[in-house]
């Protein structure tokens, strides 16, 4: 199994991720949406091993995580305003932007597009380790990191769940606690003019609105099946992030009445309806009714509920408004297990 190692500010462990990140191993990072699996941006044969570790097909693109703007360069030929505006608001924090790509970024980073996704992430271990990879790698300093699980997984929010995906994939993990944000990146394409939202999360299309002052619309507000999406674009599978156990998101009523008779969970929301038959089931997991919160909790909870062995997880049935966007996409497509590619 890899080695978890819990770096200190000015930790010797930093050195040594950055040692394997140069001699083209891989790393499990935390950053604070959940754990990636990182690789040296500009060594195509690093790239290679993430793709096979985590059995992803080799043209879904890698998000290229920067220490710091002055990077943007290396691996963008074009920095539009709303870049720099969205990067002054955001950055180090939840959101990737697509660019047009830098010459010279490996086609294993784009999937051959003409477009680069970055973002510098709002973890400070994951900041001391690309501010150290950057200072070694003055014309490259990106890493490369997928979420550190297996193709159409669930991403990992812990240092443990990464040793459990991927076992001895990567030989070191960087332990920076539990992930707070929980879910991935909100993804914004700038590459074509007005920005478009790929991916939600934590950002929300209003708070990009704010600071753009244009509407930002959203081409994920429908989960497609695997035929009808973009194939580019893994994160757009409605399969994406499922859970093992199948999992079926109904009313409060409907899962009350089927724990009574099957071997299954629920997750529930703490609120005042919420029946008190359910709350105290040994089965029910009750979550905040507030979306940061669930979705800091959401991933750890399918993946332990999934270790016990039930035949069936139910999920209540989230609200229709835009701050639960980001839970209701990683739910759905959760809920879309019959469609999981199996790799
Ligand atoms: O929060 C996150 O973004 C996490 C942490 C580790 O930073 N990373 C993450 O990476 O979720 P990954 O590879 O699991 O998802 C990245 C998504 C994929 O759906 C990929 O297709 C999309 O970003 N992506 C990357 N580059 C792209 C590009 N040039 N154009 C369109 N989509 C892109
Ligand atoms: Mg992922």
């Amino acid at each position: 199994m890899p080695e978890i190692v819990s770096p200190d500010r000015s930790s010797a462990s930093i050195d040594r991720a950055v040692d394997l990140l140069n001699a083209g191993e891989l790393i499990g990072l935390p950053t604070e949406t959940v754990y990636g699996l990182g690789a040296d941006a500009n060594n195509p044969i690093a790239l290679a091993k993430v793709f096979a570790a985590k059995g992803r097909p080799a043209d879904h693109p890698l998000i290229v995580h920067l220490g710091g703007d002055d990077l943007l360069g290396n691996y963008a030929r074009e920095i539009p305003d709303a870049a720099c505006l969205l990067a002054e608001a955001f950055w180090p924090g939840p959101l990737t932007l697509i660019l047009k790509k830098a010459p010279g970024v490996p086609d294993l980073v784009t999937g051959g597009q003409d477009t680069v996704g970055v973002r510098i992430p709002g973890h400070p271990v994951a900041l001391d380790l690309l501010r150290a990879f950057a200072q070694e790698n003055p014309s490259g300093g990106g890493i490369a990191a997928p979420s550190a699980n297996k193709f159409g997984r669930i991403s990992p929010t812990s240092a443990a769940h990464v040793a459990s995906e991927l076992g001895d994939a990567v030989s070191l993990i960087l332990d920076g606690g539990d992930c707070q944000v929980g879910i991935e990146s909100t993804i914004v394409d700038l590459s074509r003019g007005s920005p478009v939202i790929l991916r939600p999360g934590a950002i929300t299309a209003k708070q990009l609105e704010l600071v753009l002052g244009c509407p930002v619309v959203s081409r994920v507000a429908v989960v497609k099946s695997p035929e009808e999406s973009t194939p580019r674009v893994s994160g757009s599978l409605a399969s994406h992030y499922a859970p093992v156990t199948p999992l079926t998101v109904l009313s409060l009523e409907a899962i009350a009445q089927k724990l009574a008779s099957e071997n299954a969970a629920a997750i529930v929301r703490d609120a005042a309806v919420l029946p008190e038959t359910l709350r105290q089931h040994a089965a029910t997991i009750v979550l905040a009714d507030q979306p940061a919160s669930y979705a800091h909790d959401f991933y750890r909870v399918l993946r332990e509920l999934d270790a016990r062995g039930y035949d069936q997880i139910y999920v209540q049935v989230l609200p229709e408004t835009p701050e639960w966007l980001a839970v209701r996409d990683r739910l759905s497509r959760a809920a879309h297990r019959d469609k999981t590619e199996v790799i």
